[in-house]
């Protein structure tokens, strides 16, 4: 091997040898082994060689780059292995980290109060009817035989969107939606939803509330009728040790009218009642508006205050607390239902 060579090829292993980044290490391939490197260039000096001594040199020229091509691939291996190893140790998990915290969600009281009856009741056969937020006075009131005149109007201070539109007062507009719909065929739902009034929000008394409508409609349906539903309700609710005491009461869309209490054990151990929501016979009007013979069929509805079943079965001192989203208040209803 000439010395030129021989030279080259110490230099380029010394080279690799002290190199200590990938870079370096692709500087020197370039340097000696590309198309101009030096060791490449070695094999142009073949020419000045006799045709005897060519194979030889030519031979030892290849061995060279060979070795070198070896030694850079070794030294590359080494580097790659190196940043590697880097990288998994900066990114190395710490298990003993604190992890994320999740926090299960769970229903609102409001909600688990509406499931809880609509399970009641599609027991019972009734279904779960809907209606819309924003309604037509036509629907909200005159619908439900309280035309436009009507004092009993006063009871319920609204919120108007126009001459014609507002943000329902109660639940009671799907019993007209309904009847509608079922073009007077035998019918029984309860209509959850949220309603408006004007009011100052203070413990007892909220803007938006909640309700449940019950609506039933047949043939030959009585006032016994409504006290079973009323009691079955009352009792899947408070326990089976309860009672209910109805009042006569005054409701344009029911006739008669009452207001539904239920029992509870006083301190002193007597007897008390709660009023907790107010129901009927239809009125013979709202049939007739709603396309059924009042002649031929009868009714019954109710409606219930939903937060007040709640504050009553939750022991909830302030109404406020339902729309305030403090998780302190909404974390105590978890699984209290189901
Ligand atoms: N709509 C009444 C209210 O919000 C509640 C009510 C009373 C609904 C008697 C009824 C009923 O269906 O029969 O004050």
């Amino acid at each position: 091997m000439t010395n030129e060579l021989l030279e080259l090829k110490k230099q380029a292993l010394l080279e690799i040898e002290s190199s200590n980044s990938l870079p370096e290490v692709e500087e020197i391939r370039v340097k000696y082994l590309s198309k101009k490197g030096s060791i490449s260039l070695m094999m142009g000096k073949l020419r000045d060689l006799s045709p005897e001594e060519r194979p030889k040199f030519g031979a030892e020229v290849n061995t060279a780059k060979e070795k070198i091509g070896n030694a850079l691939y070794v030294k590359k291996t080494e580097l790659e292995n190196i940043e590697l190893l880097q990288l998994l140790a900066n990114e190395k998990i710490d298990v003993t980290l604190p992890g994320y915290q999740f926090y299960q969600g769970s229903i609102h009281p409001l909600h688990q109060v509406i499931e809880d009856l609509e399970d009641l009741f599609i027991g019972m056969g009734y279904d779960v009817a809907e209606g819309p937020e924003l309604e037509n006075d036509h629907y909200n009131f005159e619908m439900m035989n309280l035309a436009k005149d009507h004092p009993a109007r006063g009871m319920q201070d609204s919120f108007y969107t126009d001459e014609n539109t507002l943000l329902r007062t109660h639940t009671s507009p799907v019993q007209a939606r309904t009847m509608l719909e079922k073009v007077g065929k035998p019918l029984r739902i309860i209509c959850p939803g949220k309603v408006y009034r004007r009011d100052d929000d203070d413990p007892t008394h909220s803007h938006q509330f909640t309700q449940i409508e019950g609506l039933v409609v047949d043939e030959n349906i009585t006032f016994a009728n409504l006290k079973d539903a009323l009691l079955k309700m009352v009792r899947h609710l408070f326990g089976e040790d309860r009672v209910i005491r109805l009042r006569p009461s005054y409701f344009p869309f029911t006739e008669p009218s009452v207001e539904v209490d239920v029992s509870y054990v006083k301190k002193d151990g007597t007897l008390g009642y709660i009023e907790i929501l107010g129901a009927g016979r239809v009125h013979p009007n709202v049939l007739a508006m709603g396309g059924y013979d009042p002649k031929k069929f009868q009714g019954f509805a109710f409606g219930i205050g939903v937060e007040r079943i709640a504050i009553l079965k939750y022991n909830i001192d302030d109404i406020r607390h339902f729309y305030t989203n403090d998780l302190r208040f909404l974390g105590q209803f978890k699984g209290v239902n189901r």
